[in-house]
């Protein structure tokens, strides 16, 4: 088992380039079958994520392959339908595949996506999406057989905003005759990215990143080439960081309205912000006041994704803070590990309540999922003390390089390989 080893209580300093946003390259690269052709997609971090969604484009039959932060895509072989069981299951969001591969084929085999630590992770959306656009689907065991010989454009009005659903609509609708109309579509900046590579494609998309999208499908170029916006969340992380245990760190190329969600409960917190050049300092001087009452909710809110680690930084504020998880079930999951550092913490169902203690204490956890992960890693750079992050794999999949990249702003971080236990 990998370990993330963190010697905390020092400020940090120094400078990153933020990563491209995991949540916009997985789209992208289920978006590049859509054509029977190549693309070139820049700025792709590398994460276990991107590697899962490169390999099931090789079992679809593409040349896949990545090289320092690009991947390149040939989709002309493409002669399979189907995404298996193991596949399906290494990464959550595989189920993006699915408009992709029915707009390219008319149909389309996937064994249904399993729940994820943050709880069930349903797909009835994408699922009835998928039917107004005149895809035929039946469950067989596990597995969704989905028939689509015509898809044609339909209008899609979502109960809520779903950002896999918008994606996978978008990318069906992009085969589909005529035209899609989708309402109450979710706005997160990954999909107005997702809508820049298809019109890339040639694909008339409009209002991507909108409540209201329309795409029109038709003729598709067979190149396309796409740099991958920076990466929100991974910004969000850093600046928690600094939050926590203070210092002085610039973050480049960081995009400033991807962010603008955020920021406002790190100002609160007194994490001095500014953007100059394409650059984002930040700053903390003194111990963090508390944000205030944090509510996820669908962008423009506060990102779910952004919670764990803000709730990190909010243990060691001067004051209590309250978050309310509106989108997931069970994403209080990194909060006993945190107490295992010192924090005062109380969970009651959506609901958790934060008293700010003056220090952390290093202390032996593991990694619960993504997003908690990374909150551990902003807990103990501001730990007194020695940390052992375990599960790093759950980290892996959405930050690349992470050891390496809290050296570059001043963390004290070593990646260090067990080999006496097997990965959880
Ligand atoms: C995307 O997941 C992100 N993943 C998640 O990031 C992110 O937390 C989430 O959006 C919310 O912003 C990727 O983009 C790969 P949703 P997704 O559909 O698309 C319910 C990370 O850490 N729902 O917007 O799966 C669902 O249960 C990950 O990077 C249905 O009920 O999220 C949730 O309560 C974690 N039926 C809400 O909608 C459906 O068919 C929003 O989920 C689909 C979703």
């Amino acid at each position: 088992m990998s370990i993330l080893k963190i010697e905390g209580g020092k400020s940090l300093s120094g400078e990153i380039r933020v990563q491209g946003a995991k949540n916009s390259v997985l789209p992208i690269l289920a978006a590049t079958i859509l054509q029977n052709g190549e693309s070139v997609i820049r700025n792709c971090p590398d994460l276990t994520d991107v590697h899962a969604a490169i390999d099931i484009l090789r079992h679809l039959g593409c040349e896949a392959r990545f090289e320092k932060g690009t991947v390149w895509v040939n989709s002309r072989g493409m002669t399979s339908c189907d995404i298996p069981d193991e596949l399906m299951r290494r990464m959550r969001s595989s189920v993006i595949f699915l408009g992709a591969i029915l707009a390219r084929c008319g149909r389309a085999t996937i064994s249904m996506p399993g729940g994820c630590e943050l709880g069930p992770r349903p797909i009835d959306m994408h699922l009835e999406a998928m039917g107004r656009l005149g895809a035929e689907i039946r469950e067989n065991s596990g597995d969704l057989i989905c028939r689509a010989p015509a898809l044609r454009g339909a209008r899609i009005d979502f109960r809520i905003p779903s950002v896999g659903a918008t994606e996978n609509s978008m990318l069906a609708a992009a085969g589909a005759a005529g035209t899609t109309f989708i309402t109450n579509a979710a706005r997160e900046p990954e999909i107005r990215d997702l809508g820049e590579y298809l019109r890339a494609l040639g694909v008339r998309v409009t209002g991507a990143g909108t409540s209201t999208v329309t795409v029109e499908g038709g003729e598709m170029r067979q190149y396309a080439e796409h740099t991958v916006i920076p990466d929100r969340i991974a910004a969000a992380t850093y600046i928690s960081a600094v939050t926590a245990a203070g210092g002085d760190i610039c973050l480049s190329g960081v995009n400033a309205g991807d962010i603008a969600g955020v920021t406002g409960a790190f100002l609160k917190m007194g994490t001095e912000l500014t953007f100059r050049g394409g650059e984002l300092r930040c700053r903390r001087v003194k111990r963090p006041t508390p944000p205030g009452t944090v509510t996820t909710g669908p962008y423009p809110g506060f990102p779910t994704d952004a919670q764990p680690v803000l709730m990190a930084a909010s243990t060691v504020a001067k004051g209590a803070t309250a978050f309310v998880e509106t989108i997931f079930q069970n994403r209080y999951r990194h909060v006993p590990e945190l107490l295992r550092m010192g924090a005062d913490i109380s969970v009651d169902g959506r609901v958790a309540i934060v008293q700010g203690v003056e220090r952390l204490h290093g202390a032996q956890v593991r990694a619960t999922d993504l997003r908690g992960g990374a909150a551990l890693i902003v807990a103990a750079l501001a730990a007194e003390g020695t940390s052992e992050i375990g599960e790093i794999r759950h980290i892996d999949r959405g930050y690349e390089n992470i050891a390496s990249c809290l050296e570059q702003i001043g963390g004290r971080a070593e990646r260090i390989e067990r080999k006496d236990e097997q990965d959880g």
